[in-house]
């Protein structure tokens, strides 16, 4: 059940109560983050000073109540650092989801996101009956392909064009999880089999 957490690192349903910090933290990481991420063809960049992030914290709730969308706030030390969402969730024969993520430059490095990575992805499988975990990659981001290494994601192919990021369509690289990989779960895989225990 929601919240879970791993030693100073959680992941929880985000709030419009996370709008204000998470606004600030966005703003904060432009640089950091605007070449990884998703935009909208033939729409200009919503992120300016005074944008705010609670129409689509409020978009994210919604797509949370239909079932397909699991919007979660990344927090370290109990301060929201980062965002982390499933979204795609189909039930059924395919009983999937995609996994999207970006943390604060001043807490990147320590190992979080894998962590939050493993959290949502357990909880997905175990709590909500998931099958299949993907992540897909820009194969330009070696910090996020660091990510699916280290959790021991299985490469699945390039998908030429897949995602409208940093204003133009960009190929992407799958990754993969499916439970028959997981008899343990995700997080204790990871634990078990890095030397890392920052967080
Ligand atoms: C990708 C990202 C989420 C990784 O989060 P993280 O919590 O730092 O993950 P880790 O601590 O496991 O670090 C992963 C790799 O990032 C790199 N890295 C570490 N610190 C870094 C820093 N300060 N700056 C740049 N890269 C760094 C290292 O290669 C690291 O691998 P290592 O553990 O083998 O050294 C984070 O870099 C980020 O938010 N990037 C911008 C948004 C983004 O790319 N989102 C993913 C889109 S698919």
């Amino acid at each position: 059940m929601l919240p879970l957490s791993h030693r100073d690192v959680g992941v929880r349903l985000i709030t419009k109560r996370d709008a204000a910090p998470l606004e600030h933290l966005l703003l904060d990481n432009r640089s950091w983050l605007e070449q990884w991420e998703a935009t909208h063809p033939g729409l200009l960049r919503p992120l300016v000073p005074g944008f705010s992030l609670k129409p689509a914290i409020k978009n994210l709730l919604h797509a949370h109540r239909q079932g397909t969308t699991l919007p979660l706030v990344i927090t370290y030390r109990d301060h929201a650092v980062g965002q982390l969402t499933a979204s795609g969730i189909q039930y059924g024969s395919l009983s999937s989801a995609q996994l999207g993520y970006w943390i604060s430059e001043n807490v990147a490095g320590r190992g979080i996101t894998p962590v939050a990575v493993a959290l949502a992805s357990d909880y997905l499988m175990r709590s909500q009956g998931l099958h299949r975990i993907e992540i897909c990659i820009r194969p330009e981001n070696s910090a996020s392909l660091r990510v699916v290494e280290k959790l021991g994601f299985r490469y699945e192919g390039r998908r030429p064009n897949y995602i409208h990021i940093d204003g133009r369509w960009r190929d992407h690289d799958s990754f993969a999880l499916t439970a028959e990989d997981l008899p343990q779960g995700l997080l204790s895989r990871y634990l078990g089999a890095t030397a890392r225990r920052e967080v």
